[in-house]
């Protein structure tokens, strides 16, 4: 038998309701180690509900959860840092005596190395310059930092940041994905939540999307993309012959327009042999294309809305 992944974090029919109001359904993360994982959906759908159950912070209607081969969250938690709603900063004291105060809550933090550890969070996360700053003078994107820095202040090997980007503007949603792209490649498993799949897109490994707390796709970008359906697109004067061929070659859901024949290709038809089937067929082929959706669009159609939706 082949051994199992390792994973982070797991959960199994991990359940939240809320009155009669199933808030998550049944839900099974499967985040592997080394993983940066986008939890994605619309505002509503569960995420941060999910990410407190995976914290410990609230616990299940049903289900179990896993998180670095532990299955309570509090045996783990001293190697998980997190950002969820962001912690309480004190707005008139500077960044670098926020994370001081934080340092002193942790009972497993050695106080006479707090000093060396709170310049390396904020050197981590860029805002040594700013450390001596008070908080509210702080931008929004200096916040979130801040609040990633609070996150890092003992070595993690698993941070789950909820919404990190939300409020930012493009320059500072660009600078915390940076960071976590970077601290991903320093060794930590990433769990990042968004409503904005553009906004983590590119620098996760894995996705996992949810909808009205079910989970409607799960994997890693590659398998998510590679079940996207292929459409082959021809361009000719004589699309009812094309789409006769593509019929015939065993294409699905063909469809013919005033200069342009379609279908749906799967792995076993490769465009050489389309083509080639075309060409043998008489078709003229002015134009032949591979159409795939963006993720983009598969979150639309799996979420059944923008994920842009109003706040
Ligand atoms: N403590 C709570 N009591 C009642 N309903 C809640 C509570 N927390 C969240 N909800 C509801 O659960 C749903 C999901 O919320 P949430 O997990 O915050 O979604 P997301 O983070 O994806 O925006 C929402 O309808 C929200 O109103
Ligand atoms: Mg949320």
């Amino acid at each position: 038998m082949s051994e199992q992944p390792a994973l982070a974090v797991a959960t199994h029919g991990l359940t939240k309701t809320f009155g009669a109001q199933v808030v998550v359904d049944n839900l099974d993360l499967v985040v592997p180690y080394g993983a940066v994982y986008g939890f994605l959906g619309p505002n509503g759908s569960g995420k941060t509900t999910t990410i407190r159950m995976i914290l410990g912070l609230i616990e299940p209607t049903a289900g179990d959860r896993e998180l670095l081969g532990h299955d309570r969250p509090i045996a783990a938690l001293p190697r998980i840092g997190a950002l969820v709603e962001g912690p309480a900063f004190h707005p008139y004291l500077s960044g670098r005596a926020n994370l001081v105060r934080l340092d002193a809550v942790d009972a497993t933090a050695d106080p006479r190395t707090t000093r060396r550890r709170v310049d390396a969070a904020l050197d981590r996360v860029g805002l040594m310059a700013a450390a001596a700053k008070t908080y509210r003078q702080y931008s929004l994107g200096m916040r979130q930092r801040l609040a990633i820095a609070a996150a890092l202040l003992a070595p993690r090997d698993l941070l789950v940041l909820d919404e990190p980007t939300n409020g930012l503007d493009p320059q500072g949603t660009r600078e915390v994905r940076n960071l976590i792209a970077s601290l991903a490649a320093d060794g930590a498993t990433v769990v990042v939540s968004s409503h904005l799949l553009s906004e983590i897109e590119q620098i996760c490994s894995h996705l996992g999307v949810i909808s009205a707390g079910t989970m409607v796709a799960q994997g890693s970008v590659e398998e998510i993309r590679a079940r996207q359906q292929t459409t082959a697109v021809v361009h000719t004067a004589d699309p009812e012959q094309a789409a006769r061929v593509l019929s015939e070659q065993g294409l699905t859901q063909i469809e013919s327009g005033r200069d342009t024949a379609r279908g749906v290709a799967d792995d076993d038809h490769p465009p050489e042999q389309l083509v080639a089937a075309l060409v043998a067929a008489g078709v003229g082929v002015r134009g032949f294309a591979l159409e795939r959706p963006s993720l983009e669009d598969l979150f639309v159609e799996l979420t059944g809305e923008g994920f842009d939706v109003a706040h």
